[in-house]
């Protein structure tokens, strides 16, 4: 068997990866290698992107500079492939205001380019989307306490409105490219289904303030620099570790089912930034300096995914608490101290 990751070398891409090297697949990475956001985390450019791509070769999994943009040559390294999980794209909600040609191109073009190559060789895609689509007007719905917002249901299933409230580039470009997966479904022969994850973390995440917040939270803290919150600090999502995203599209394989699902580590991994950030500081002993800034436009505050829909489908369960996936993050951090590059910081 055959996987095309797109975004391989990024962060749940080479976790994907690795997941389906282990399972024996034969496994290609195809990853443009952007600068852009590592650019503007701090931590060293160079070796903080060539890292994840040193780390697969040496799995096995064969490399591929490439940019989903270009239409044939996603055509091209997806054939003979049985499968195609779709990581790449232009993530980061701040990077969507400065740049929304960038994310329209990634997210929607590209995206597009990559279900076509799925079709033309009638094999399956996974699109990963995001809880974003939902839009922030959860935030009507909430109260809180000492350390969280809170909401009650606590969990939200697919069955929520999307796009209600506040809508960034990045909304209405992540909306446009499960609106393809499902026509791409209907219309065009290529059983596709749309992956909405809320916060992911693990190592091999070079989190900054644009996305990937618990790891931006750790390499700080591990760092002794102050971490910044945007808000109260009490915004919320179920968490889950990389290892049990990519477990995700796997499951997905072997049960296909065609949809839109919401992925995330359900109700009983919801922690709130500043209960992260308590727990961040008890697994080193030492209480990471916070600073408060105002809030983000577009700020979802709460968000915690009913993953029912997807346990039934293809029976996904996620298997890291946070505890556990923090401890692996932090170890991973304290043993890669040199990549970071945080000199002068
Ligand atoms: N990290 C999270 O918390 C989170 C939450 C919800 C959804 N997601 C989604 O998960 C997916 C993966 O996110 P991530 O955190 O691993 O991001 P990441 O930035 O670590 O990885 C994305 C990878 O895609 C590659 N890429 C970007 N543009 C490309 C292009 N045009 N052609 C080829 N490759 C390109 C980048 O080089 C990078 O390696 C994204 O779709 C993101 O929107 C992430």
């Amino acid at each position: 068997m055959k996987v095309l990751v797109t975004g391989g070398c990024g962060f749940l891409g080479s976790h994907t990866c690795e997941l389906f090297r282990e399972e024996g697949w034969e496994v290609i990475s195809y990853d443009n290698m952007t600068k852009y956001e590592l650019g503007r985390t701090g931590y060293g450019t160079e070796k903080t992107r060539d890292f994840n791509w040193d780390y697969l070769k040496n799995l096995g999994v064969e490399m591929v500079k490439e940019d989903i943009c270009n239409e044939q040559a996603m055509k091209d390294y997806s054939s003979g492939c049985d499968y195609i999980v779709h990581t790449a794209a232009q993530p980061a909600m701040t990077i969507s205001w400065e740049d929304p040609r960038l994310d329209f191109n990634t997210n929607v073009l590209g995206t597009f380019n990559v279900l076509d190559a799925g079709r033309k060789h009638g094999i399956p895609v996974v699109n990963t989307s995001s809880i974003h689509v939902y839009g922030n007007s959860i935030n009507d719905t909430l109260t809180e306490s000492e350390t969280s917002y809170v909401r009650n249901p606590v969990d939200i299933d697919e069955n929520q409105p999307v796009m209600i409230g506040e809508i960034s580039p990045l909304h209405a470009s992540k909306m446009s490219a499960e609106h393809y997966v499902r026509t791409y479904t209907d219309m065009l022969k290529t059983p596709s289904a749309s992956f909405r994850f809320t916060g992911i973390y693990g190592p091999r995440q070079f989190g900054g303030e644009d996305h990937g917040w618990v790891a931006n939270f750790a390499i700080r803290a591990v760092f002794g620099i102050p971490l910044k919150i945007f808000g109260t600090g009490k915004q919320a999502r179920d968490i889950i570790y990389a290892y049990d995203g990519a477990k995700a599209y796997l499951d997905y394989f072997n049960s296909q089912s065609p949809g839109v699902y919401n992925i995330g580590g359900g109700p009983e991994n919801k922690i709130s930034l500043l209960e992260c950030i308590n727990m961040i500081g008890d697994i080193l002993g030492k209480k990471p300096e916070i600073e408060f800034h105002p809030d983000r436009p577009g700020d979802m505050r709460y968000f915690v995914c009913d993953i029912t829909e997807a346990n039934k489908r293809f029976g996904f369960k996620p298997s890291h608490s946070p505890r556990k996936g923090v401890e692996k993050l932090i170890k991973w951090i304290d043993e890669n101290k040199d990549v970071f590059d945080m000199t002068g910081k």
